[in-house]
């Protein structure tokens, strides 16, 4: 038995599954999308200060994820080692500011020999690579001692996330126990650490990961690599619709609309602690309009994926800060019930396709998404027997005799002007005061939300009883509304 895992053992250091992270879907920050391998520790704290200074940080963005690119390979031990001319400093010299900024830190690894940029992999190499992350600071050149130095160090904090990536994997998938053994191995080794580090598997949907990973990692990738465009086919990115569930080849360059038309196959398989990952925002990158980056955001929010920011924070715009920071979204997001929004239909019109997305919030409150794929806008509407047909077919859901107030959870978005104010430094323009309100995941874990702008958007209507919500959607954007019920029937 590993040393560190018999000393563990022994303290009753939780074991595994139940590591307590993630029980709301991620939020935070990584270099990959705007930096590649151009990453280095100027960019890292750059970013991990604009986390902070444009207000992120309160609204509960946490994690600065070090993406591929960051290791000079392995030392004569066998040790993981960083680049030294990107981290003049090291990396835990990084985690420290960035733990002294109050937010956390991720690693990036491949469980394969390589990662996909073709650096050092961690195929074989799962307990020395946990150790090393785990305990960041140890001179690893003491090879034979290095399991106690990591005990002795792991008041020491460092590094809180791993993204496991799939590359050069000798070719070891291709059934759903391949894959899980090959994670499992890392999430034993990182479990085996005692410090709790959120495991982020990033498979791209290879073997259904919605089906063996849940009980060994926090969230898993469902398809290949997100880029910044809505709706397109690209020949690196084959797999379609169904074929998603089975896909041979994930690739890259897989538009927004493809991803979301995987994704709508398992969302029961998403749940506290353990998330379906439609991959990393777009949002602010370019390539996408207004209404496709607020659709964007406003889906992988109601699915449940995790929330990573990739843009440049140095260059944000006003759009781009009152995307990410509308909290009545976030709070969507951040639901204590942990559901991730279904499907309930979806009708191709002359233009494209419409789909309405439907799901339970905390406090009987109903989230519902009316999507507009199309090219024109359009009025859309959906009744209540279908908004929750999951509770029970035909209208016979008790929420049907129910009569709601509606609110638009866009309506209450922050102008240009305070948006600027934000650029600016001017932290009195937020909108709403995290930590004077006890801290961004107390405030999104209220029961009932508290109906205020921030939170809740504008109320723009009410459906009666066996009604009809209605909504004008432009092209390619959403209707983002949230129901809650009337109090009583008499206010009808
Ligand atoms: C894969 C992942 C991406 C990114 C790159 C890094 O493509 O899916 O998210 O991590 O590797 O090389």
């Amino acid at each position: 038995m590993h040393l560190l895992s018999m000393f563990l053992a022994g303290i009753g250091v939780v074991n595994a599954l139940e590591n307590g992270l993630a029980r709301t879907p991620q939020l935070g920050w990584n270099t990959w999308n705007s930096f590649a391998c151009s990453m280095n520790e100027t960019v890292i704290l750059d970013a991990a200060k604009k986390i902070v200074s444009l207000g992120f940080k309160d609204l509960g963005y946490n994690y600065i994820v070090l993406d591929d690119c960051w290791s000079a390979g392995r030392n004569s031990s066998g040790y993981l080692i960083p680049d030294a001319q990107k981290f003049p400093n090291g990396i835990s010299d990084v985690a420290d500011k960035i733990h002294a900024l109050g937010l956390k830190i991720g690693i990036y690894s491949s469980a394969g020999t390589l990662t996909c940029a073709r650096y050092a992999g961690s195929l074989g190499h799962e307990e020395k690579d946990a150790a090393v992350w785990a305990s960041w600071g140890v001179s690893s050149e003491f090879n034979l001692l290095l399991d106690i130095l990591v005990v002795g160090l792991l008041i020491h904090v460092q590094i809180d996330y791993l993204k496991y990536d799939n590359c050069y994997n000798q070719g070891e998938e291709g059934t759903p126990k391949l894959s899980y053994d090959r994670y499992n191995a890392m999430g034993k080794a990182l479990n085996d650490t005692g410090r709790p580090i959120l495991y982020s598997l990033c498979n791209w949907g290879s073997d259904g990961p919605w089906n063996f990973a849940p009980t060994i990692a926090n969230s898993w990738r469902t398809s290949g690599d997100l880029s910044n465009v809505w709706d397109k086919e690209d020949v690196n990115c084959p797999c379609a619709e169904l074929d998603g569930l089975d896909c041979k080849l994930p690739g890259y360059h897989c538009s927004i609309m493809n991803v979301v038309n995987k994704a709508v196959y398992y969302p029961s398989k998403a749940y506290a602690g353990a998330w379906n990952d439609l991959d990393m925002l777009q949002v602010g990158n370019g390539g996408l309009t207004d209404d496709e980056a607020t659709s964007h955001f406003s889906l992988w929010a109601a699915l449940k994926s995790p929330l990573l920011m990739t843009n440049v924070l140095n260059k944000i715009d006003e759009p781009t800060i009152s995307i990410l920071q509308n909290t009545a979204v976030l709070a969507v997001s951040q639901d204590p019930t942990g559901s991730s929004a279904i499907r309930m239909w979806r009708h191709y019109v002359d233009d494209g396709e419409i789909q309405m997305y439907s799901g339970p919030l905390s406090g009987g409150d109903q989230i519902v998404l009316l999507l507009n794929g199309g090219s024109s806008a359009r009025d859309m509407n959906a009744t209540l027997t279908d908004i929750f047909w999951a509770n029970g077919p035909k209208g016979t859901a008790s929420q049907v005799r129910s009569a709601w107030d509606v609110y638009d959870l866009w309506g209450g978005r922050m102008s240009n002007a305070t948006a600027q104010g934000i650029i600016q430094g001017e932290s009195s323009t937020r909108p709403i005061d995290m930590p004077k309100l006890g801290g961004a995941s107390k405030v999104y874990s209220q029961v009932p939300l508290p109906a205020s702008k921030a939170l809740m958007g504008t109320k723009v209507g009410s459906v009666k009883a066996s009604g009809t919500v209605k909504a004008h959607v432009r092209p390619h954007g959403v209707a983002m509304l949230r129901l809650r019920a009337q109090k009583s029937n008499d206010e009808l």
